[in-house]
This record gives C-alpha cells, structure tokens and sequence, in this order.
C-alpha cells in the first residue's frame, strides 16, 4: 500500500466524524474547521464513529483523571483528531499531548490551525504570551505538539518525543485509532514494545479492526484493497486474543480488549436512548456485524502504581 493512500485514510475517517457530529452523534465544534462535509453515511455507519469516538474518549477521560492530568498523552497516526481540543473544553489539559503522522497530514493539519482562529485560540490560550511556533509541518506550544513522523521508524519515534521533552517515568498514554492496521506486523510490534519498555508507567489504547478471519471479515479485506487500501497488519485482527498476544508478547503487564458492540452496548444508557432516535434503522443486523468487526484493546504497565487495571469501559 502507497503512502499516498495511507494517508488518504484519514481524509475518509475526518469525513464520516463530521457527517456523524453534523447528526447530531456527538458535538465536536472543531472538526467542522479540518475537513470538508463529505457524503452522507449509513446510520450504522454513524452509530458505529459514535461508539469509536465516544468509547475512546471515555478511556481518555479516566486516563487524565486517575493521573490528574498530570500525564503525557502521544496520539500515533492521529490524523485530523480534535480530541486535544475536545478535552481541553472540559478542563482536561494533559502536560504534553503530542500527534504524530506523516508529513503530509501535519502539514496540512498545521496550516488549517494557522489559518483558523477557532482552531489556533484554544492552543494559543493554553500557552502562554509568546505565540504559537508553526513551521516545518509542525505546531509547538506549551501542552500541544503535533510533529511528523513515520510511525515504522521507532527511532525516529523516539527522537521526535525525546525532542520536546517527554518524561519516560510520567504517566503516558499512547493512542492508536486504527493506525496500526496499516503497518507490517513486525513494525506494530515494535512501536508496541518500545513504548512499554521505555515508558515505565504507560498505556497503550488501540482501536481497529477484529474478528478478520470470518467471511464478513474476508469481504472487508478484499473490498479494501480493491481500494489501493491493503490492511497489512490484519493478522494482528484476527480475535481479540490476537489482539491481547501482541500486548502480553512485548512485555506489557495486562491488557483488555471488547468488541465495539460491547463498548457501544457500555455506553451511558440515555445517551444511548438519545442516539438512537437520531436516525431510523430498518434492521439492526448490519450494525451488529460492523461492531463486531471493530475493537478497542489497550494494555498497561504500571510501575507507579496509579492504578491503570481499574479502566474499564463502563465506568
Ligand atoms: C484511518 S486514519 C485515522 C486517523 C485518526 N487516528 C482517526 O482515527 O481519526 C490513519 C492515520 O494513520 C496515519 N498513519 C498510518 N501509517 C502511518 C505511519 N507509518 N506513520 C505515520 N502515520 C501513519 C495516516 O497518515 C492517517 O492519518
């Protein structure tokens, strides 16, 4: 798979969250500034970027609660996320909070925040009276950073992260929302196993595809790379105990994985009473097929002993 329609994912994920929050799924002020109005998507389409979105965003929040936002939150292949912006409107701004893509995506992420105020006044008001540095593909300020990177090349990984600071024994969460699907699997598992390893009190969340083996799972594949778009790191997608394996065998200490009925069906229930009344649904079968066909799976690693085994879906 090209780089090219690698990175041409995220314009299709950006799409289908503004689609969804224009429905009214869930607000987000933001995204509106990064991508253009795309067509519009199958309501189980829509419930199905409600429950990714939201069920990330819950893990988020108990993450920056339990360590009092005094943590580092590193977004791999974060594309046009606004989960910065989102969180800092509830008052939850981490010390660092770092995005990492290909180059092509930061630079065209950094000139739309340059370029819009609604974009760059929330980064400029958690700063500080110098402004906000935007140059080379990149955006440095006090709490956020967004800098290119490729993600198969750990070193320069790392190299990006050690160069604004990060604190190896700061709590850090690592985030990947369908990312790593489109690595080989040898260079997933090293930017897993380099992040436990060198982050002594971390976690890894990720959000992806599951359960590829079956016949829907098949059909799913196929038609992707029909699209140029080849999932290369599908064998980590075979079962949620794939998912986990690849955790346990990089040395994290415990991990979780649901499938996304089972975070949608966690979700809090009036919101879910809300959602579902958005828009009509003939059957609930292919809803049902599509979360079962998503996950999310994180692991930890806990030397401070801040208690990262009491995440949980439906808290
Ligand atoms: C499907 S998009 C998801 C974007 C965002 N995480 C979201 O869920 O809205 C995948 C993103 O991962 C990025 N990506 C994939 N492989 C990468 C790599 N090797 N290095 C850096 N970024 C990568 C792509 O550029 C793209 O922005």
């Amino acid at each position: 798979m090209s780089d090219d329609a690698i990175y041409a994912t995220n314009d299709d994920a950006a799409m289908c969250k503004r689609f969804a929050v224009k429905q009214g799924y869930w607000k987000d002020p933001y995204i509106q500034f990064l991508v253009k109005a795309g067509n519009r998507k199958a309501p189980e389409i829509n419930r199905g970027y409600y429950a990714r979105a939201e069920g990330l965003r819950r893990l988020l929040r108990q993450f920056m609660n339990l360590t009092q936002c005094a943590c580092q939150i590193v977004n791999l292949g974060a594309g046009f996320d606004t989960n910065f912006w989102l969180l800092k409107d509830e008052g939850l701004v981490a010390d660092v909070f770092v995005e990492l893509d290909m180059r092509a995506v930061t630079s065209r992420k950094c000139h739309m925040i340059k370029t819009r105020s609604n974009l760059l006044e929330p980064v400029q008001a958690s700063h500080g009276a110098d402004p906000v540095v935007i140059e080379d593909a990149e955006l440095h300020s006090t709490h956020f950073h967004i800098m290119w990177a490729d993600l198969r090349d750990v070193a320069q990984v790392e190299d990006k992260l050690n160069k604004v600071g990060l604190d190896k024994n700061k709590p850090t969460l690592f985030l990947s929302e369908c990312v790593l699907v489109y690595m080989p699997p040898e260079k997933s598992s090293a930017l897993i196993k380099w992040a436990g390893s060198t982050y002594n009190t971390s976690m890894f969340l990720n959000y992806e595809q599951v359960n590829m083996g079956d016949r829907f799972g098949q059909v799913m594949v196929q038609n992707l790379r029909k699209r140029t778009c080849d999932l290369v790191g599908v064998d980590a997608c075979m079962s949620l105990d794939t998912q986990k394996a690849r955790y346990i065998s990089n040395g994290w200490e415990g991990t979780e994985a649901f499938d996304m009925m089972t975070v949608y069906r966690n979700l809090p229930g009036d919101d879910l009473y809300r959602i579902e009344r958005l828009e009509f649904m003939d059957e609930t079968e292919p809803l049902q097929q599509l979360m079962e066909h998503y996950c999310m799976s994180w692991a930890w690693r806990d030397t401070l002993k801040i208690g990262l085994d009491s995440i949980g879906i439906n808290r």
